[in-house]
C-alpha cells in the first residue's frame, strides 16, 4: 500500500478514492459472502454507472417504476467500495444491487465462483476521458489541471480507476471466470428497449411491454438529469459541501471528445489505443 496523491489511495496496484474508503472493507473484499441473487456493476468511472443504477433500480423496484418510491438510486443500487450512507452490505435484504468499478482480481472470490451475476458497462475511452475532465474540475473539484495535462494523468492511469485499457481488458481477458455481460454505452445510448431486453433476459427478469417503456421513459438523459432520485445532486451536495458548478449529468452523447481534442492529441491517443487494445475483440463507437 502507498499514496498516490491526496486524493488516491493506492492499494494492489489499483487507485481508489480515498474519500469514503473503508480500508478494512478493501482488505478484505475476497472473503466478502457473495449471494446467488446479487448483481454487480461493474464499469470503469464515466462509463455510464449512474445510468445503469437507475435502470437496475427500476427493473428491481416497482414502487421506483410507478414513481411512488422517493428512494435515491444510491440508496437501491449502492457503491460497493465507497459506501457512502455506510449500510450495513451483510444484512441488506436480497437482491442486493451494487455499483463498483473494481478490477477484476479485486472482487470478492464468490463473484470469482460465477455465484452472482455482473453487468460490466463499458464506454469509448476518449468519451470518457473528456467525461472525467469536466466530473473532476466541476463536480468533485478534483482538478485544476487544463485538459492537455488531464489527459496524461489519464494516460497513466492516475486517476481513480487506474487505466482504463486495463480495467476494460482485465474484465473481458477473465470472462469466462465470472457470470457476465458485457454492455455497450453507445449501444445503450441508440437503443435502450434493445439493451434493456438484453439485460432482462440475462437478469432472468420478464416485465411487461408497459413496464419496459416505463423505465425506458424514466432513463432517458433528461429525465434523469432532472430526477432529483438519480441526478446525484444531493450525494454531491453532501458529500463536496458545496453547489458544484458542473452537473454529473452533464451531457449524455456520443462524441463529445470531437469538442475537446486536438489533432494531434487524437493521433497520440489513437497511436496507443492501437498499441494496447491490439487483438482486442469489443468493438467501440466513437460518434453517432
Ligand atoms: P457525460 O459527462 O459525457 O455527460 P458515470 O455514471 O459512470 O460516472 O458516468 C457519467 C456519464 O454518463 C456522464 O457522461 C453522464 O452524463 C452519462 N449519463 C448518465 N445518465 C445517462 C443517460 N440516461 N443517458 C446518457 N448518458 C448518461
Amino acid at each position: 500500500m502507498e499514496d498516490a496523491d491526496s486524493f488516491l489511495f493506492k492499494f494492489k496496484g489499483y487507485h481508489f478514492g480515498r474519500e469514503e474508503l473503508d480500508i478494512g472493507f478493501i482488505e478484505n473484499l475476497d472473503d466478502f459472502v457473495i449471494r446467488e441473487s446479487d448483481v454487480f456493476i461493474i464499469t470503469y468511472p464515466k462509463s455510464g454507472t449512474s445510468w445503469f443504477q437507475q435502470l437496475l433500480s427500476l427493473i428491481y423496484f416497482e414502487e421506483h417504476r410507478k414513481g411512488i418510491g422517493n428512494l435515491e438510486t444510491v440508496d437501491r443500487v449502492p457503491f460497493f467500495e465507497y459506501n457512502f450512507r455506510k449500510m450495513d452490505f451483510v444484512e441488506r435484504p436480497s437482491p442486493r444491487l451494487f455499483a463498483t468499478h473494481l478490477p477484476y482480481y479485486l472482487v470478492p472470490r464468490g463473484l470469482k465462483n460465477k455465484k452472482a451475476k455482473i453487468i460490466y458497462i463499458y464506454r469509448n475511452p476518449k468519451d470518457v476521458m473528456c467525461s472525467y475532465f469536466h466530473f473532476s474540475k466541476n463536480v468533485t473539484l478534483q482538478v485544476t489541471s487544463s485538459f492537455e495535462e488531464f489527459m496524461e494523468q489519464f494516460l497513466e492511469g492516475k486517476v481513480l480507476g487506474s487505466l482504463w485499457f486495463d480495467h476494460i481488458k482485465g474484465w473481458y481477458e477473465h470472462k469466462s471466470l465470472f457470470n457476465i455481460q458485457f454492455l455497450m454505452y453507445e449501444e445503450m445510448k441508440k437503443d435502450l428497449k434493445g439493451s434493456l431486453s438484453k439485460v432482462c433476459k440475462f437478469l432472468g427478469k420478464e416485465l411487461s411491454e408497459e413496464e419496459m417503456d416505463a423505465i425506458v421513459r424514466q432513463a432517458t438523459f433528461q429525465n434523469m438529469k432532472y430526477d432529483p432520485r438519480a441526478n446525484y445532486k444531493n450525494i454531491i451536495k453532501t458529500r463536496y459541501g458545496l453547489e458544484a458548478k458542473g452537473h454529473f449529468l452533464r451531457k449524455g452523447t456520443i462524441g463529445d471528445w470531437k469538442n475537446h481534442m486536438t489533432v494531434e492529441q487524437n493521433e497520440r491517443f489513437d497511436k496507443i489505443f492501437q498499441r494496447k487494445m491490439k487483438d482486442f475483440p469489443l468493438k467501440f463507437i466513437w460518434d453517432m
